[in-house]
């Protein structure tokens, strides 16, 4: 019922050593494993933990939460969390974080870096190079000032790109569904057949979605203009292989430059195949794009400082399963959790438990979705857990702690 003074964390899978020396300095015990554990092995270690870190291998199934009641948090040192049973984990009480933008300017980067690499060949004449061959010539090599990129979802990643390329003297011009401010001198433009066919590199920075699956198939890849590059480093979904391979094969297309594909290995060990391979001037790359140690040490910092945040002062903002509350710290007050089925009364029901305690409400916030509320108390009483017992024996109630 009460949060324990030390909790002990797990965090697997060589999470960042930030993440430890955050947590350690903020006196958690924390127990790192290199490795990604198996449910069988989840099964055993967590009931000695109160919050479980992991990167993308860890699977956290429905099974291991349900026998992990007490966990109080789940953290994603990665982007995604389809990893984790995302619905039980809420059903528990157990808010789940991770950091969908700390990799975004390694992404941008790469771009940059692709764009480039692909107006002047280098992957073809270094490997050439690497053979013995001196491919010494200026013909197809272009630079990239005065040149367009459209950017295709002008988000996080979009957004960032806009402004390096554009620093680099590239014209930016871009299309999203949603109207988007344009940064520096970039120009939103009327929809993704007029980028197509304006841009000398498109470039990919969409979500996957029923609308981005095949959004870049025969049709789409004949409307860019001949000799243009496509760039891909969104989701190996949202570009029709085999259709790209055609368009290279044909010579429409100058090159291309993908990182994510529909089929991926899903380790090092594993072989690697797609149709591209072998094609002139089509770099390849093994979904590398936010994967720098930049990015790495700041996934280990935001998601540490989620944990921080949550098991401290209560605060789930940024949670991708659970209602945001995103609270300042409490003042000589006692601050009470509260996750509970969202169905109409509980508040009442809880509001009549605290005016019988004779406890004086400082503050009070709530959040719902569809499912569940979380409610966050400060409350002025001494006997603060004793009201917390009481609520957590509600019959909604999912959980209840006292920080
Ligand atoms: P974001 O959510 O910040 O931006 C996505 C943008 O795409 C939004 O502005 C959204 O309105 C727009 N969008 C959605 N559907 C669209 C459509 N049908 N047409 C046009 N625009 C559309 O996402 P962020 O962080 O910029 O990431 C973009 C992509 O990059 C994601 O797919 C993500 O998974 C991927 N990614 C890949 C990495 C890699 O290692 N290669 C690393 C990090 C992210």
């Amino acid at each position: 019922m009460t949060l324990m003074p030390s909790l002990r964390i797990l965090l697997a899978e060589n999470v960042h050593a930030i993440a430890r020396e955050r947590l350690e300095g903020e006196g958690f015990k924390v127990h790192c494993l290199a490795h990604a554990p198996t449910e069988a092995e989840l099964l055993k270690l967590l009931p000695d933990f109160d919050a479980v870190g992991i990167r993308s291998k860890t699977e956290i199934t429905r099974k291991v939460i349900e026998a992990n009641p007490h966990v109080f948090a789940i953290g994603a040192f990665c982007i995604g969390t389809n990893q984790i049973d995302l619905k039980a984990a809420r059903a528990w009480g157990m808010p789940v974080f991770n950091a969908p933008h700390s990799n975004t300017r390694s992404v941008a980067e790469l771009v940059i870096a692709e764009m480039i690499a692909l107006s002047r060949q280098l992957g073809d004449r270094s490997m050439a190079a690497h053979r013995g061959e001196w491919l010494k010539s200026a013909d197809g090599s272009r630079e990239v000032r005065g040149k367009t990129v459209g950017i295709v979802g002008y988000g996080h990643i979009g957004s960032q790109l806009s402004v390096l390329a554009e620093s680099m003297g590239l014209r930016v011009i871009f299309h999203d569904i949603v109207k988007k401010l344009p940064l520096g001198n970039a120009r939103a433009v009327r929809g993704l057949d007029h980028l197509l066919e304006e841009a000398d590199f498109v470039t990919l920075h969409v979500p996957e979605t029923p609308e981005t699956r095949n959004m870049i198939g025969k049709k789409q890849l004949a409307r860019m203009k001949k000799g243009a590059h496509l760039i891909n480093a969104s989701r190996g979904t949202v570009v029709v292989i085999e259709d790209l391979r055609a368009a290279l094969e044909s010579g429409h297309l100058g090159g291309c430059a993908i990182d994510v594909f529909p089929k991926e290995p899903a380790s090092n060990k594993e072989k690697f195949h797609t149709p591209l391979q072998g094609l002139r001037n089509v770099l390849l790359t093994p979904h590398i794009g936010g994967s720098t140690e930049e990015a790495q040490y700041a996934i280990g910092l935001e998601v540490a400082e989620s944990f921080r945040r949550f098991l401290r002062i209560g605060t789930t903002a940024g949670a991708v399963n659970f209602p945001n509350v995103d609270l300042p710290p409490g003042h000589d007050a006692s601050r009470i959790l509260n996750v509970h089925r969202n169905e109409p009364g509980v508040l009442g029901e809880i509001n009549g438990l605290i005016s019988k305690a004779g406890a004086n409400i400082q503050a009070q916030f709530l959040s719902t979705d569809d499912k569940i509320g979380y409610m966050v108390m400060d409350l002025e009483t001494r006997a603060a857990k004793k009201l917390a017992t009481e609520i957590q024996k509600l019959p909604r109630s999912i959980r209840t702690h006292v920080l």
